[in-house]
């Protein structure tokens, strides 16, 4: 993956901004009251700044907008970056208006003149979640920030605070690079190989080939897998940062590298977008790098279903009865529905060998989540309202969308089959809901258990905030901040 654009912390000194390149960031209120870096701009620029506090098109400028300035005199850079924010910043004021300024890209040195700035870390996380691109495939490459220097009057500090945040973009961005990555490329074993590269960080990671899975009972897992040429694999990432005995928390993603849908296969318009169906696995993955990379006081075990889901003379056919892990049949109606026979097996699997003190699965399961909920919010489903709040108020926090969703018995009776224990789909009604009863099933009594459906968040057409367009590593943040509210901070 392309490393995280490199971030310096260096003393704030206004008299350097003379002899600044590339670009150059000062600080004014909405109100038009100059910071001191940019008096220090006004001065040497001869009054540019507070002309543009006069301009009558200041009146529209909102709290956030960055006013760029381009040759100013009088100063070596390249362009003056005026970033219009309250004195006090909130962390997220902080960090949009970081991202902002990563947005302009340009392959030079960014210098943020930051003075005393308190959520200045915070600055720099936002620069880096935004100051990202995949290019991997093109032969031009386009160009990100060429480097961040935070000018600020505790450098030290600054960076110290900065530190667990820059492990967890680096998460964020590996996420993003395996979402954005086609299926010719991604395939189960790559995606295997590419986890096996985090031994590096400290993570325990084991492959499971299909004979040892057929051996351990995943039937409803191997069925979806079972018409492509690509093997599928489970992996299991255990980070072990917190006291020997603790239960470990179960982060557990699907992972189709590509879904057509199978013999039920999909309509060719948008297919091409099911390169992003292993967005769970690929969110577990980037926890799991932040929790390593930040060296995470507590226990998380992550488990990913690698499976490719094709039409071929060896697919699942709709009809086909297969028996899973943890023991009952299932009837494939649809195997467009897939996502949860993947998921049920890992979950039990997870279940059986950990112990968890709690599971949280991620999917890209739902084409009617994003019905429900379009590209702002994941679905949240749970059995556990302490453990799912406490994944509310750390996606809160980190300003991803999360909306919990209900469940309930009357769902659940959707799954009814005439010849097997249940089928895999519910019909049209509550489709996100039936899927979350589907998985219900495979949660033993006393795991509190969360399941995310990501179908909407994990891979969008527009830039977000702090993504440009494509994946967005939605959940990384969250999902750490939880593992450190419930684990670490006791
Ligand atoms: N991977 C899809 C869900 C999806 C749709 C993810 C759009 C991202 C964007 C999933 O495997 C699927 O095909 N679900 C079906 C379920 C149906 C057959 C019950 C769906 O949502 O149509
Ligand atoms: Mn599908
Ligand atoms: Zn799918």
């Amino acid at each position: 993956m392309r490393p995280l654009t490199p971030t310096r912390f260096v003393e704030f000194d206004p008299k350097t901004l003379s002899e600044l390149e590339g670009r150059a960031v000062v600080q004014i209120t909405p109100e038009g009251t100059l910071g001191q870096a940019a008096r220090t701009a006004n001065r040497l620029t001869k009054g540019a700044i507070a002309r543009l506090v006069e301009a009558k098109s200041f009146e529209k400028t909102k709290a956030g907008d960055v006013i760029s300035l381009a040759w100013p005199a009088g100063m070596k850079v390249e362009a003056l970056d005026v970033l219009v924010t309250p004195r006090k910043l909130t962390a997220t004021e902080a960090r949009k208006a970081g991202a902002k300024l990563a947005a302009l890209g340009g392959g030079k040195t960014i210098t943020v003149l930051a003075g005393s700035m308190v959520k200045a870390a915070d600055l720099a996380l936002g620069m880096a979640l935004r100051d990202y691109r995949f290019d991997a495939h093109k032969s031009s490459q386009d160009s990100t920030v060429g480097e961040i220097v935070i000018a600020h009057k505790s450098p030290a500090e600054t960076e110290t605070a900065f530190a667990p945040m820059a492990a967890v973009a680096e998460g964020v961005h590996m996420t993003r690079d395996l979402v954005n990555e086609p299926a010719n490329v991604l395939t189960t074993t790559e995606f295997a190989n590419r986890l096996v590269e985090m031994e590096a960080l400290g993570l325990e990671v084991e492959v499971l080939e299909e004979a040892e899975l057929a051996e351990l009972g995943m039937r409803t897992l191997l069925s979806v897998g079972q018409g492509s040429d690509s093997p599928s694999k489970v992996v299991v990432m255990r980070w072990n940062g917190g006291a020997a005995d603790a239960a470990p928390l179960a982060l557990v993603g699907k992972g189709v590298v590509f879904d057509t849908g199978g013999i039920s296969l999909k309509p060719a318009g948008g297919m091409e977008d099911m390169t992003m169906d292993m967005g769970g696995a690929g969110v577990v993955a980037g926890t799991m790098r932040a929790l390593a990379l930040r060296k995470a006081k507590a226990n998380v075990v992550g488990l990913v279903g690698l499976v490719e889901n094709m039409p071929s003379g060896n697919a699942t056919r709709p009809g086909d009865v297969v028996t899973s892990m943890k023991g009952g049949t299932v009837e494939i109606i649809n195997t467009d529905a897939e996502g949860r026979l993947v998921l049920c097996d890992v979950m039990w699997y997870a279940q059986e060998r950990f112990k968890p003190a709690g599971m949280i699965d991620l999917a890209t399961l739902t084409g009617a989540i994003i019905i429900g909920l379009g590209h702002e919010n994941a679905g949240v489903f749970s059995n556990d309202d302490g453990f799912c709040n406490a994944f509310l108020k750390a996606a809160a926090a980190e300003g991803e969308g999360a909306w919990r969703m209900p469940l309930g018995k009357a769902y659940d009776d959707q799954l009814k089959s005439r010849i097997a224990d249940m089928k895999n789909v519910g019909g049209r009604p509550a489709g996100s809901i039936t899927a979350a009863q589907f998985l219900q099933r495979f949660v033993k009594d006393g795991t509190p258990w969360i399941h995310l459906d990501i179908a909407g968040v994990a891979s969008v057409k527009s830039a977000t905030d702090y993504a440009p367009k494509g994946a967005t590593g939605w959940g990384v943040m969250a999902l750490s901040r939880m593992v450190q509210d419930l684990y670490e901070d006791r």
